[in-house]
Order: structure tokens, then C-alpha cells, then sequence
């Protein structure tokens, strides 16, 4: 969703800002601006579309030591460049970037308006550079905080002044913002990504804090005025290249990263001779553990989907009630929280608002949350404070696809560690934790050989109408499935357990009908192999995923896709994978733009 980048420092500025405009692009986007604070003014240069636009539209020899820019993903108001951001007060000398939702926007559109303020823009957003223009008489820290008491919302916000042109203003409620610690320079920005090039040492602001940067200096404080306390930290090494190396596209250089990805998350980890793993961020002992009464674990999207096959390994294996929760929908139905009960929060990026929201609402009613996240020091992270982190590695594609096997990995991990205090005896808890080191090789070994994905693909393309299969964890594989092609291919289709098609779903069925059946050899195949057959007899076009040597499996496909055998609980890391691959080479027969499918953001910022 929106980025932010700002610079202050001895280096022309512009060249940062692009540069850090263009590692936050993953995020997705519509329009991209910038603002140079140089020689006692504010040039602005801002256009819809790529940031490849504005690298055009920009003068990149320009002067000025200090700016800020910003990629936008429209909420209020339509794609246009005049609603693209920096945006300006009516004299032109205060410019604002802003990521969030300002609520009172309009009460406040109004009361600007009667005063004699117009507004170039349909944006929230450009009530702030007028606030703040309003309260400004010469010192730009106090116009920014008697601006923001009088707003109501969410922002990370960063502000320049052109009488100020050695000077950033910076204040987060609800949207990250982190600055970037360099020698004799500072940057802030929305995202660690674009800083990693310039630094390593870096601050996250908190709620409700105001800095001040400059070259030398960052100084905060709260909103209220009180300190803000906060410490440097240092950005972990960014596991894997952000660049796409050898492969065409983002998403499927992640694809083939997993046997490394999937690697790391387990290094450490598992404790193969006791048949138990150890997770030392959980901060939980064994006696724990066995007290734990119910798991919920919260998601969204494909975060979700992890959440799901980790409830139903846990309840499966470790005997304890356990549910996976649609983050946007729990936050707001009032759920009952057990204090005793644990919690989880899945998400890649550890921004997602939603996700954020259903952790608050935990901890609102005293309950306790772990969070399973890919991105170190995230809002979520360090909002849960304690959790696992997946190290996945930077995930670039707004497809999520190595994200999802290692979230898996890390909920299987705990429900080893999990089963072992309570139900999982010796011989079954070592089969277990060794089929978990060995997924890495496995996953390598189905990516060598990964079958006549081309051929399933011509079933797809030009479909109508597409249905993915599954049953026990093999559902939330076929809604992951499914969730890929729609994202990135925009082919119509969903998932439904086998169980469920006699219930509605067979009435979509005609001849030519591609139906992905997704059939481990587990306690499900017979019966899937009956549901493959009732869709089979309507002239549904089967494409099957099954475990290799399964002939029956394999009879009833117009495709047979095999995979490698695996410990029946892990199936879900081998099966989703032809599913990321079919979506790929879907999007890539169809044209799609496969990195950075329309509509969608890699971060989810706001609801
Ligand atoms: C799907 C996808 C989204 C995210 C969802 C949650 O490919 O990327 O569905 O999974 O927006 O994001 P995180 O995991 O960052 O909380």
C-alpha cells in the first residue's frame, strides 16, 4: 500500500528518494509524488501510474539536500494526479506526505473551507498541510502537534517546510513509520526496505510520537508533549537477493526459493532425536504448554489460509481445541477471550491493519498473542512482543507464495512442540520432527521435476468458471489455490471442500469444467476419489494433484500432476506448490502483470 520515503543530508536528495520510491513499489500503487525542499522553496512533481513515470518527470539534477516522496494506493478519490501526494498548503511552503485514513476529514474540510481555504484534491489527506499551515508561525514542531489534536484517524505522516530546509517532521498513530540512522544523514520511511541500501541502525516510531529529524539528530516526543523513549535497533541481514536474479518475475524466483526459505524457518529449531522443537521467541516451558485450554489464530488472505491448516494440525495432533479466524471479521464481532487461551497472529509483513486490529482486541480483553511474522521489527511483531518469526526473507511478489509454506512450517513446529507435551509419544514425535527437516528436500525435489503444469494451464485459460478442490488440509490449500489464480490471473473460481459439492457446487459443472482436485494419500483420498468421479461424470476437465505412484489418483485426471510422499500432517507444503505454479504460468499465458497484480497491495495498511 502507500510508501514513504524521506531524506535529509549531504547527498542531493533526489536520487535517494527515487531510489527508495522504487524498493517500496512491491507494496503496490497508482500514482507516486515527490517534494524538494531547496533555496527557500517546496518543488513538487507528482503523476499517476509507475514510478518509472515520475523518474521521467523529475529533474534528477536538481538541487536540495532534503525531501520527501511517496507512492499512493487510492482510497479517497479517484487515480489522478492532482490526489497524488506530496500535497501543499495554499502557499506552497508546507508539503505533507501521508499513509492512513484521516476519519474527521470532512468537519474539518468544512471548517478550512469557511475560513477560505480551497482544496486542489478530493484526498483526506490535504487537510493536514492546511491545519498545519493554520497553526504555523514559525516554529513547524509546534504547528504539527497542534495540528494533529485536533485530528482523529490513522497516519504515518512526514512534513517539510521550504523555511526549513534542514528539517523533517515525522508522526505515526496507526501507520508505521521508521527512521533510518546514516553519518551526517537520516531518512524515514514507511518500510525498512527502502532504507537497507543506506542503513542498518534504525528507530521505529511509536503511536502517537512526533520527531524532528535533521542530519544529526532525531529528537520525539509524544503528542501530549511528554518524552518519547526510544531505542536504535539494528535491522536484521536481509536473508536472499532482492533482485529477481536469474528468473523473469518476482513471484516465481520466491517459488523456487522455498527449499531455502522453508530451511531457515526450521534451522534451529527441531530437536529430531527427542522428537520435539524448540521456539525460543514463544517463551513458553513444557508446563505451559500442557495448560494451554484452546489455540485461535488470526489471519487474512493467504495468512489466514496458514492459520487454518495450523489449527487443524494442532487440534488434530496436539488434542487441543483450535481455530483459525478471519482477522477483519473477529475484531469486530466481539469475541469472548479466555485469558488462559493462546493466541496467534499470522502475517507476512506484520503491517496488516486488520491483523493488527483482531491482536488489539486480544489484548484489550487480557488475552496473550504470539505473532508467526515474516518481517523483523513489524508493527505486529513488536505489538505481540513475543512469536516466531518465519524468515522467509524479503517477499517481493504481491502473490504470496514462500511466505505461506514457512508460516505452515512455523505453525507445524509448534504443534510438534505443542503434541509432545500432551499426546505425540516418542516414536510418532522423532517420525514426525525428521519428515519436518526433510521438507526442504523434498520441496527441492518436486520443483526439479514439477509435471505437466502447461497442459493443466490449457484447461484454465479461457475458462469461465474454475473449482479447486480438497479435503481436511487439503481445503486450505485449495483455497490458496485458488486465492493465487484469482489474484494474479483473474481467471473467476473458488474452493470448496469435496465433501460440500453435492451441496451446490456440482450444479457449475459442465463439459470442460476445470476442476483441480488436490488428493493426498490420506484419510481423505477415497472419499475425494468419489467426489473426483461425480465431477468427472458431468465432463469436468480433472487436473489432479496426488502423491506419486497413486494409480487410481492418477486414472481419473485429463492431468495428473504427482508429487513427492510426504508425512501425511505436511502434505500442504508439497500440494500448494504446483497450485503457485499453475497460477504463474496462467498469469503468463494470460499477460498478466504477475508481480504487481491490479488492485492489490503487497501491505495492507488500512482496513
Ligand atoms: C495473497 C496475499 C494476501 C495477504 C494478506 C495478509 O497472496 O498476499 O492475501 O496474505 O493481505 O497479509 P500479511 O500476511 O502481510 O498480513
Amino acid at each position: 500500500m502507500c510508501g514513504i520515503v524521506g531524506y535529509v543530508g549531504p547527498r542531493k536528495a533526489t536520487p535517494v528518494l527515487l531510489d527508495g520510491l522504487r524498493r517500496l513499489e512491491y507494496r503496490g500503487y497508482d500514482s507516486a509524488g515527490v517534494a524538494l525542499v531547496d533555496e527557500g522553496a517546496i518543488a513538487v512533481t507528482k503523476c499517476v501510474g509507475r514510478v518509472g513515470n515520475l523518474i521521467e518527470a523529475v529533474d534528477d539534477t536538481a538541487g536540495g539536500n532534503l525531501g520527501i516522496a511517496h507512492t499512493r494506493w487510492a482510497t479517497h478519490g479517484g487515480v489522478t494526479q492532482p490526489n497524488a501526494h506530496p500535497h501543499c498548503d495554499m502557499t506552497g511552503r508546507i508539503a505533507v506526505v501521508h499513509n492512513g485514513i484521516i476519519d474527521n476529514d470532512e468537519g474539518l474540510k468544512a471548517r478550512l473551507a469557511a475560513d477560505g481555504v480551497t482544496f486542489a484534491s478530493e484526498t483526506d489527506t490535504e487537510v493536514l498541510p492546511h491545519l498545519i499551515a493554520r497553526h504555523y508561525a514559525g516554529d513547524p514542531h509546534e504547528a504539527v502537534l497542534k495540528a494533529l489534536q485536533e485530528v482523529r484517524g490513522t497516519y504515518g505522516l512526514v512534513v517539510v517546510f521550504a523555511d526549513h530546509p534542514d528539517l523533517i517532521i515525522a508522526a505515526r498513530n496507526g501507520s508505521p513509520l521508521v527512521v533510518g540512522l546514516g553519518e551526517g544523514e537520516n531518512f524515514i520511511a514507511s518500510d525498512s526496505h527502502a532504507l537497507v541500501r543506506y542503513t542498518r541502525r534504525v528507530i521505529y516510531l511509536e503511536d502517537r510520537e512526533v520527531a524532528c529529524i535533521t542530519a544529526t539528530e532525531v529528537n520525539s516526543v509524544q503528542l501530549d508533549g511528554s518524552d518519547a523513549i526510544h531505542t536504535v535497533e539494528e535491522l536484521e541481514a536481509i536473508y536472499g537477493s532482492e533482485d529477481k536474479g536469474e528468473f523473469p518475475h518476482y513471484m516465481l524466483k520466491e517459488i523456487h526459493e522455498q527449499p531455502e526459505s522453508i530451511g531457515r524457518c526450521l534451522r534451529g529449531r527441531i530437536l529430531p532425536d527427542l522428537g520435539s522443537a524448540r521456539l525460543g521467541g514463544f517463551d513458553m516451558s513444557p508446563r505451559d504448554l500442557t495448560e494451554i485450554p484452546r489455540v485461535t489464530i488470526l489471519g487474512c488472505g493467504t495468512s489466514y489460509h496458514a492459520a487454518m491448516v495450523g489449527a487443524m494440525a494442532i487440534e488434530g495432533l496436539a488434542r487441543v481445541p483450535a481455530q483459525a479466524e478471519i482477522a477483519s471479521e473477529f475484531r469486530y464481532r466481539n469475541p469472548v477471550i479466555d485469558p488462559k487461551a493462546l493466541f496467534m497472529a499470522v502475517s507476512q509483513s506484520g503491517e496488516t491493519a486488520d491483523t493488527l486490529g483482531g491482536i488489539k482486541e486480544v489484548v484489550t480483553k487480557g488475552g496473550r498473542v504470539m505473532g508467526v511474522v515474516n518481517v523483523v521489527g513489524s508493527t505486529i511483531a513488536r505489538t505481540c512482543g513475543a512469536g516466531v518469526y518465519i524468515h522467509s526473507g524479503p517477499e517481493v511478489a504481491v502473490a504470496s507464495t514462500k511466505a505461506f509454506t514457512s508460516q505452515v512450517t512455523a505453525l507445524y513446529t509448534f504443534t510438534l512442540m505443542l503434541a509432545r507435551t500432551r499426546t505425540l509419544g516418542p516414536h510418532d514425535a522423532v517420525e514426525l520432527a525428521r519428515a519436518l527437516v526433510s521438507v526442504p528436500d523434498v520441496v527441492s525435489e518436486y520443483l526439479a521435476e514439477p509435471g505437466p503444469i502447461e497442459e493443466a494451464v490449457r484447461h484454465l485459460v479461457g475458462a469461465r468458471y474454475a473449482l479447486f478442490m480438497g479435503r481436511g488440509l487439503s481445503f486450505p490449500v485449495a483455497l490458496e489455490g485458488a486465492l493465487k489464480l484469482k489474484e494474479i490471473a483473474y481467471i473467476p473460481c473458488e474452493a470448496y471442500p469435496g465433501g460440500e459439492m453435492k451441496h451446490g457446487p456440482i450444479a457449475m459443472m459442465e463439459p470442460g469444467t476445470p476442476v483441480i482436485a488436490i488428493v493426498p494419500d490420506d484419510q481423505h483420498r477415497e472419499k475425494m476419489i468419489s467426489n473426483m468421479q461425480e465431477v468427472r461424470a458431468r465432463g469436468a476437465a480433472l487436473t489432479v494433484i496426488h502423491s506419486r505412484g497413486d494409480l487410481k489418483a492418477q486414472s481419473l485426471a485429463s492431468v495428473s500432476i504427482p508429487v513427492p510422499r510426504i508425512h501425511t500432517l505436511l502434505t500442504p507444503l508439497i500440494s500448494v506448490l504446483p497450485l503457485q505454479l499453475l497460477s504463474y504460468q496462467a498469469a503468463l499465458a494470460l499477460g498478466k502483470d504477475i508481480d504487481r497484480p491490479r488492485n492489490l497491495a503487497k501491505s495492507v495498511t488500512v482496513e
